[in-house]
């Protein structure tokens, strides 16, 4: 059992409210419409769901992609709960990721028009090759996001927050984005003590064919 499989108990309990801003200011950035399919890359127990799944609407899919079985059944019980029927879910590393891995879920030819990762690439060391298998399903004129907390002088609370996401929000997450896409952005908005830093909000968009 993993970490993030412990995690999965109370991640919602401890986190779910503290980041919910943060969620609907990626999603209005990401400027989402009926039918478009979005990738929520490292999905974890599915808070993002709730501003991407309405969003999408039914001739929309969002396809979450986690490693943690625990997170997964959270979101998938999150799922039927509220009653969010274009979604789908699949077990898997993002350094893997790619087509034959969402094959019975992303159909052939088809990537996706948004890809999201809130709270994940600074969990990861090589956020960089996660970051370009993303960049890859998306479709031309796609947009991908990478939401995160971030900070270049670490306090108490910062090493707290490593210590319990695993992660080190010193790295420059967004990084690989800005060599891949065009009208790269990137913002950082100010947040609470409990994050340990800003979170930073980078995107980019996938030239178009
Ligand atoms: C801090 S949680 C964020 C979850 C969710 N995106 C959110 O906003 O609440 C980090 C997530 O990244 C997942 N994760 C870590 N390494 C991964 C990998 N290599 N591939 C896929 N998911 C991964 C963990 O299982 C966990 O669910």
């Amino acid at each position: 059992m993993s970490w993030y499989d412990v995690f999965s108990n109370f991640y919602d309990g401890s986190l779910e409210r503290l980041y919910l801003p943060f969620r609907e200011a990626a999603a209005e950035r990401l400027a989402l419409a009926p039918g478009q399919y979005v990738l929520d890359a490292g999905c974890g127990t599915g808070q993002s769901l709730d501003v991407l799944s309405p969003a999408v609407g039914p001739s929309g899919r969002v396809i979450g992609v986690d490693l943690s079985r625990g997170m997964l059944d959270a979101a998938k019980r999150r799922a039927t709960t509220k009653g969010f029927t274009n979604v789908e879910l699949v077990q898997g590393s993002l350094l893997a990721l790619d087509r034959r891995m969402l094959a019975p879920h992303l159909p052939a030819g088809r990537g996706f028009d948004r890809a999201l990762s809130f709270l994940v690439m600074s969990a990861l060391p090589e956020w960089e090759t996660a970051t370009r298998r993303v960049w890859d399903l998306l479709e031309p004129g796609g947009t991908m996001m990478i939401v995160d907390a971030n900070t270049e002088s670490i306090g108490l609370q910062g090493h707290l927050v490593n210590l319990t996401a695993r992660a080190d929000i010193r790295r420059r997450v967004w990084s690989a984005l800005e060599t891949l896409g065009e009208d790269f952005v990137l913002e950082r908005l100010q947040a609470p003590y409990s994050v340990g830093g800003d979170i930073i909000v980078a995107r980019a968009r996938k030239p178009a064919r």
